[in-house]
């Protein structure tokens, strides 16, 4: 029996952070089924030489071939260019990959880091305005753009039930929903209300039972998370929100080269760090690998392979509590590869 993993470095350090991860898989040994390693395609650099962001065949291979993928990062242009669209929020799409999870620790010992803040966001990964249904008229007074953004109830009530489940696995099961439906009554609105009616859904019984739930509106909770960040166990977002929060938060624990994600749906999951491809450092071979690795523990522990998930992470918490071998975000003189060589030395 093998697992089938997808890679998919896509631009940027992507390209030099998807490498450590597929190290630090293949030194795990029995503790997963042998790995075996399909390389794919996409990202803005493939679009660039080829005309296409996410080819067919990367879609299809990861659909009928892979038991799960690894995702880089994408170098998305924030001006318009004709043909192109972000191939990640395409894969979340096209692989019904509803549910972006983002947990985000301290280790109690990096100095850029709030001590004791340990979390997760919940982000909603399929709609939103990340719909991306836009448009451009002539009005009367000059250019008007427009965008839509959907709430729909099935896509709030799943990534609801998702967050219930982990926040009662959790701790401290506290659930704080994130929302602004004082102004967006009716999407906002609709998230809000389908999300905290999760626990009293017919087929969920008395499941959630334990879980406290709060909700807080997205602004304060920016502020929140700054000032007291350990008040908050899971927050469930829309989209875009969660997106904001998630980075946000990363700044808490010192460096986004730390903080890892999945991209989970019923059938598949993408492991995928929450940062992008990073272009003022791409190159230099100074890329954080953690936040990568991190994301390969998250894709093994979501797969049942928590032994294996458990050496990954305590490999990282290791090297950052050990604060010898870091690269330059946390203050260190290391490259990617020196961080790497740590990681490995220890699982
Ligand atoms: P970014 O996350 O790429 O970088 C933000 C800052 O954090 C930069 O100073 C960068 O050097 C630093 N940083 C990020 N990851 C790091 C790591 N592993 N090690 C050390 N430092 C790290 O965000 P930015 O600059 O706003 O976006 C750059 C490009 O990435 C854009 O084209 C954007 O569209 C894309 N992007 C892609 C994402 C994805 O593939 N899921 C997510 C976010 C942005
Ligand atoms: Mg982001």
């Amino acid at each position: 029996q093998s697992l089938k993993i997808g890679l998919i470095p896509a631009d940027g350090i992507g390209k030099e952070v998807i490498p450590t991860a597929k190290a630090a898989i293949e030194a795990l040994g029995s503790d997963i089924p042998k790995p075996e390693f399909i390389d794919l395609l996409a990202g803005f650099e493939h679009f660039a030489k080829n005309g296409i962001a996410l080819p067919d065949e990367t879609v299809n291979i990861l659909k009928n071939e892979c038991d799960c993928a690894l995702f880089g990062s994408v170098s998305s242009p924030s001006r318009k260019v004709v043909g192109y669209s972000s191939p990640i929020v395409a894969l979340r799409k096209q692989l019904d990959l509803y549910a972006n999870i983002r947990p985000v620790t301290s280790v109690a010992a990096n100095p850029g880091e709030k001590p004791n803040v340990d979390l997760v966001v919940v982000r909603e990964n399929t709609e939103c305005l990340y719909v991306k249904q836009e448009n451009l008229i002539i009005g009367e007074h000059g250019k008007e753009a427009r965008a839509t953004r959907l709430i729909t109830e099935r896509a709030s009530r799943r990534i609801g039930q998702m967050a219930f489940e982990i926040a009662q696995a959790r701790p401290r099961k506290h659930l704080t929903v994130i929302h602004k439906s004082n102004v967006l009554s009716v999407t906002d609105g609709l998230f809000r209300e389908t999300v905290r009616g999760v626990p009293s859904l017919p087929d969920v019984g008395g499941r959630f039972d334990g879980v406290t739930i709060a909700e807080q509106l997205v602004d304060s909770a920016v502020y929140r998370l700054f000032r007291e960040p350990q008040i908050y166990d899971v927050m469930v977002a829309p989209n875009l929100y969660g997106d904001i929060l998630s980075d946000a938060a990363a700044a808490l624990v010192g460096s986004l080269g730390l903080v890892p994600s999945i991209n989970a749906g019923d059938n598949f999951v993408m492991g995928e760090p929450v940062h992008g491809s990073a272009p003022d450092i791409a190159g230099q071979s100074i890329a954080n690998p953690l936040a990568s690795i991190r994301s390969a523990a998250l894709m093994l522990r979501h797969l049942g392979y928590s032994k294996g998930a458990d050496r990954l992470d305590k490999a990282v918490d290791e090297v950052i509590r050990e604060g010898k071998v870091l690269t330059p975000d946390l203050g260190g003189k290391a490259k990617t590869g020196e961080v790497l060589d740590e990681v490995l030395r220890r699982i």
